[in-house]
């Protein structure tokens, strides 16, 4: 039988207390709803149907790349008339999974084992909680076969004392469904079209209705609001994290990681406290990783270093390089194997060339640099004249002196020499010494100010 999935992200949120759609908010970098669209995606399904409603348009164009076939529902009327919704654009004989765009952290095998016990009648996620407010709960009969769910509002004082609770995930051969939904009415406390009333109508017509229980609660830890969104964050960082120490990745404290992204790692990479991981972010073997870093889409290959408080963002480092502490690398940095960029320096779409150094407090940006270059502290490459950007051509072998201002556009040549406090504007040749500074003077003899109105 085929699979089918659908997944129900129509309702607004009110508790987020947000204008963004509830299913937009993101765990991990990435909205609820695609954590979700991913592990359906990881079953295999033939289709995969999301019924949008509050902010439909806006959770649409948030998730352009997936082949998804979008079910308006305009009237939140409940759960069941939600699924209902979708129903004319599922095959008869397929086996329908009911997932909630609010719950992202399902396991796969989960997901499996119920859809396995679906294949000839309902059967039902539940879980086993200490608290279960809020919940709907499990009617079972004497035998301890399942027979409905009620949902707490119209549960008796008796029924909210059980415990095993409704997860609200499901999986029906189609069939089942296209014949209870449509029976389900709305006559409870709150005049809703509830799903889950489906099993009592299977039920009533000689059906079982199978369950599986979740291992964890966080596996089906809905959001409502904040608070929620953050027991979820956590736990997908505590998984990521988890994940990664079994792959061998050292972490100094797994629960001073965040990855909003992927984080692909050699072996023996470090990882040191509070680094965040944003977009695609590859560690080659060695890397080390130093406190309260943060990486966006950068490459770092083997044995190189990021020190403590370094921002990179659109980098490319090569091998045994050495980053930071308090570096700032801007999208188009590209260091050759060996490079250092060190202390409060910032570069941007600057090509640093092997065992080349620009070690503490420059501005390195629009700028081609070659092998072994040595650019002394507080080098500004001025490229911006307030309209255009400027280039910076740097040849191999060449010593800057510190405190220079290399204004673009500029080449030095191939073992060109800046002398400490130069303002470079035009050509530096192969092998020559460009002074540009004014020339020290020594005056003898001169009066030394001494404390004005000490007299008075
Ligand atoms: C539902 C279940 C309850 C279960 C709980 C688990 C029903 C009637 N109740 O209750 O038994 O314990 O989930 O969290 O199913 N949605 C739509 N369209 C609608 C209504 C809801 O798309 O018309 C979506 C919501 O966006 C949400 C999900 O369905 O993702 C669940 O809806 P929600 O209102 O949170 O259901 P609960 O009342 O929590
Ligand atoms: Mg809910």
């Amino acid at each position: 039988m085929t699979l089918e999935i659908v997944i129900l992200a129509a309702g607004q949120g009110t508790r987020m207390q947000s204008s963004l759609p509830k299913v937009l908010h993101a765990v991990g970098g990435k909205p609820l709803l695609e954590h979700v669209i991913q592990t359906a995606q990881e079953l295999n399904p033939s289709a995969v149907h999301v019924v949008i409603g509050y902010g439909g348009q806006q959770v649409q164009d948030a998730l352009p790349q997936y082949d998804i076939h979008w079910v308006v529902q305009a009237q939140q009327l409940g759960t069941g008339h939600a699924v209902m919704q979708a129903l004319p654009a599922i095959a008869d004989d397929s086996v329908v999974l009911v997932l909630y765009g609010d719950v992202p952290l399902t396991r796969l095998s989960t997901l499996r084992q119920l859809v396995a016990r679906a294949q000839e009648g309902p059967a039902l996620l539940t879980a086993t909680l200490r608290n279960p407010h809020g919940y709907g709960r499990i009617l079972r009969d004497q035998t301890g076969a399942l027979t409905g769910v009620v949902e707490e509002k119209d549960a008796s004082a008796e029924q909210r004392q059980l415990q095993e609770i409704n997860t609200g995930l499901l999986a029906a051969p189609a069939r089942d469904l296209k014949a209870y939904l449509p029976r389900v009415d709305n006559q409870n406390q709150q005049g809703e079209y509830y799903l889950p009333d489906i099993l009592r109508l299977a039920v009533a017509n000689g059906k079982t209705v199978a369950s599986c229980t979740a291992e964890s609660e966080l596996e089906i830890l809905g959001v409502n609001d904040r608070v929620q969104l953050n027991q979820v964050e956590r736990e997908y960082q505590r998984r990521q994290a988890e994940m990664l120490m079994r792959q061998g990745v050292g972490i100094a404290d797994a629960a001073r990681l965040d990855i909003r992204g992927s984080l692909t790692c050699g072996k023996d990479v470090f990882i040191d406290i509070n680094a965040v991981f944003e977009g695609e972010v590859i560690l080659g073997n060695g890397v080390s990783v130093g406190a309260n870093c943060v990486l966006s889409d950068v490459n770092v290959a083997d044995g190189s270093v990021i020190h403590a408080m370094s921002h990179v963002q659109g980098a490319v480092i090569g091998k045994d390089c050495s980053v930071g502490p308090y570096a700032r690398l801007r999208p188009g940095t590209v260091l050759a194997d060996g490079a250092r960029i060190g202390n409060f320096v910032e570069t941007k779409k600057a090509n640093i060339g092997a065992d080349s150094k620009v070690n503490h407090l420059s501005y390195i940006g629009d700028c081609d640099m070659g092998a072994d270059v040595n650019i002394g502290a507080g080098t500004i490459t001025c490229n911006y004249d307030g309209i255009n950007k400027h280039k910076t051509e740097i040849g191999k072998g060449v010593f800057v002196g510190s405190n220079s201002t290399l204004v673009a556009p500029l080449r030095i040549e191939e073992q060109g020499f800046v002398a400490a406090g130069s303002t470079v504007t035009s050509t530096v040749g192969k092998d020559e010494l460009a002074v540009s500074r004014a020339r020290q003077r020594n005056i003898k003899g001169w009066n030394r100010p001494d404390k004005r109105g000490s007299r008075d």
